[in-house]
Order: C-alpha cells, then structure tokens, then sequence
C-alpha cells in the first residue's frame, strides 16, 4: 500500500504535524509514504518522494510546509486531472492525502471523481472557512498570532492614545478578524458577512472614536479588526477616517497596520498540532475503512457525516463540504448566522 500526502494553496501551522501522522501511522501499517511536493502543481508534475521516519522527526514544531504548497490553474481543467490521474499511477498510489484549503478540497473531488485512487481531505486554511469542521489547521495558531500582535499594538497605541485599524487575513472569511478582536478587546470588529457601505463604516468608526477619546470615556486606545474581506482597503479607510475626524475630533491621531502573511507564518500552536495529528490519524483510519472522496472533519457537532474511531473527527463526503463551504462563503450557512450573531450581542458591549 502506498499512500501519498500533499499540501495545498495557503499554508497552514500544523500542516507538518498532519504529515508527520501520515507517515507514522502509514509506516506503523507498513505501507509506503509518499510526500508530493509542491501540492496539485507537483503531482502533474510527478515531483514525489519516498518519505523515512527520519524524514519527518521533529517537524510538528514548525510552520510552513516540509512538503512546500502551490496553487494549480493547470489541475482543475480537465488537461490538468488527466495529467493528474497518470502521475498518481506512475508514482503508484493506492490513497491520497490532501490536506488544504476550499480550492485545494474542491480539487480533491474533481480528482476523486476519475477514482485514480483513493482520496481523503483534510481542511488545513487560517480562513476557518470550510463546511462541516468546526476548525480547520492553523486557525488556532492564526488566532493567537494576531491577538499577540493586538497586544503589542495596544500598548504602543495606549502610549500615545492613538487609534488602530488591524487588518487580518481571511480573503471571504471575517472568522480571524471576530476571533481575534474578541480576543484582544477590539472596539469594533468589521467582517464582510455582515454587508455594510463604506459610509455606514466611517460613520459607526467616526461615532465610536469620539465617544471613545471624550473627556467622559477618557479611553487611551481605540482597536478596530478588520477582515481582509472587507471591500474598501484599510489604508483608503484610515485616509478617509482621518479626514474626518480632523474636523470632528481635532488631535486623535489614528494609524493601521496590514498583518499579511505574518498571521500564518510561526510555530504551530498545541492545538493546532493535536487537531491535525487526529485528524490524519482519522484520514489513514479512512483509507483502511476503504473510505474514498470524503474530508475528516473536526468536532462538526452535527450528524453529519460518519464516525471514526476519534469521537472529535467524523468522515464527511467531500461533495457535501463543497455545499456547505459556498454556504458559508455567500452568507448563508446558519453556522454564519449564529456567528454573527454572536457577535452582534458581544457588539453591544464591545465599544463601550
Ligand atoms: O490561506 C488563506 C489565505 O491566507 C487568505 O486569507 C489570503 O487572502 C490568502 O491566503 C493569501 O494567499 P497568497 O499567499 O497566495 O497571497
């Protein structure tokens, strides 16, 4: 038995502790590991290695990916899955382990439709984004990553009474930025799920800054959590901002900063290296079960999907992933809803 891992589009902490599971548990089965480097981009191109126990000691600690990711144009036409199909019988592999993101899962069950072999997800995305797991890899790490950031923000800010708008990652998904602003005292916190024009933004920011800076609130720092979602970029917002507050609130000086790349970089938090350690032990449970074109979700607290052996990891059909993943990325899912929600009631005491 030969079985294959793969990491895919953006990287994730915990990405290497997933691969590390793989190709223990697989060794531990005697099978043969197969790492394929550089995700969808380095099947088609055949780039695999044989992986050893000495290959993987000692990596869960680190971020990024041993494996290195890619995102494919190729892989997902149909050009792409035919190359696709011939590498996985020329590298020989009887399952497939895709650990990735929504773009990298929907390539999944376009390659698991031509049943070149088996194939098994495992949501890895900072985003939180993906349908029927309640975390994905690397959000926990991504979490705390911005919160440390807002921490060190907010005492620099609360030395000179300043206001901040902190931009984080989450291209459709404003998960990070509600997380992380609870998490930090944010303010405010702005997420694309719940729509608002750019003048209801200013006006609800210009409100709260001046409320917050009065002589009655006396506050010494202002946090704003922005969602990369949001559609008005976050140094246009600051200018128009800071426009407006020169007239209405002479003397707050109000800054931002992009978080970027630096939210998904860092050693894997614990629970990120748990969480992907179970759920690749729940992937080669699959592949044994037979299992095939299905994702090993996390603690879903649904009935959705089948059990595994892990009473926190349930196998889900990979099609029914995809559904409840564009629900979630449109708005629609009730999983957004009650989030929002949520945040709405914890919105009421926020920028107080
Ligand atoms: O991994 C998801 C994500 O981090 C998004 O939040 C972000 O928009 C995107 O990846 C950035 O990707 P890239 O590194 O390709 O610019």
């Amino acid at each position: 038995m030969r079985v294959g891992v793969l990491t895919s589009g953006g990287d994730a902490p915990g990405m290497n502790a997933a691969i590390r599971t793989v190709v223990k548990g697989a060794i531990a089965r005697g099978w043969q590991a197969v790492g394929v480097r550089r995700g969808y981009e380095g099947l088609l191109a055949g780039d695999s290695v044989n992986l050893s126990l000495q290959d993987v000691d000692g990596i869960s600690r680190y971020g990024g990916t041993l494996l290195g990711s890619a995102r494919s144009k190729l892989f997902p036409t149909d050009v792409g899955q035919a190359q696709a199909r011939e590498q996985v019988a020329a590298i020989g592999l009887d399952a497939l382990v895709v650990i990735g993101g929504n773009g990298s899962l929907a390539g999944a069950h376009r390659l698991a439709e031509g049943r070149p072999c088996q194939i098994i997800g495992l949501p890895g995305s900072i985003d939180n984004d993906i349908g029927h797991t309640r975390l994905c890899i690397g959000v926990d790490t991504a979490v705390n990553t911005i919160v440390e950031a807002c921490d060190r923000i907010s005492d620099t800010a609360r030395a000179h009474r300043r206001a901040f708008i902190v931009e984080v990652m989450g291209r459709r998904s404003g998960y990070l930025a509600m997380r992380a602003g609870l998490a930090s005292d944010a303010d405010a916190i702005l997420f694309a799920e719940r729509p608002m024009t750019e003048a209801q933004i200013l006006d609800k920011l210009r409100t709260l800054i001046k409320r917050s800076f009065s002589p009655a609130r006396d506050k010494k720092r202002v946090l704003i959590l922005k969602a990369e979602a949001v559609e008005i970029s976050t140094e246009a917002l600051t200018e128009k901002l800071s426009a407006i507050m020169e007239h209405d609130c002479p003397g707050v000086d109000l800054r931002y900063t992009v978080l970027g790349h630096v939210v998904r970089g860092g050693s894997p938090s614990a629970q990120d290296r748990l969480i992907a350690q179970r759920l690749a032990m729940g992937a080669l449970w699959a592949v044994e079960a037979g299992l095939h074109d299905v994702m090993v979700g996390w603690d879903n607290a649904s009935d959705v999907g089948d059990p595994t052996p892990d009473p926190s990891a349930r196998t889900v059909p990979l099609a029914d992933v995809l559904t409840e993943t564009a629900l979630m990325l449109d708005g629609s899912s009730h999983r957004n809803r009650h989030r929002s929600a949520l945040l709405e009631e914890a919105e009421k005491v926020l920028a107080l």
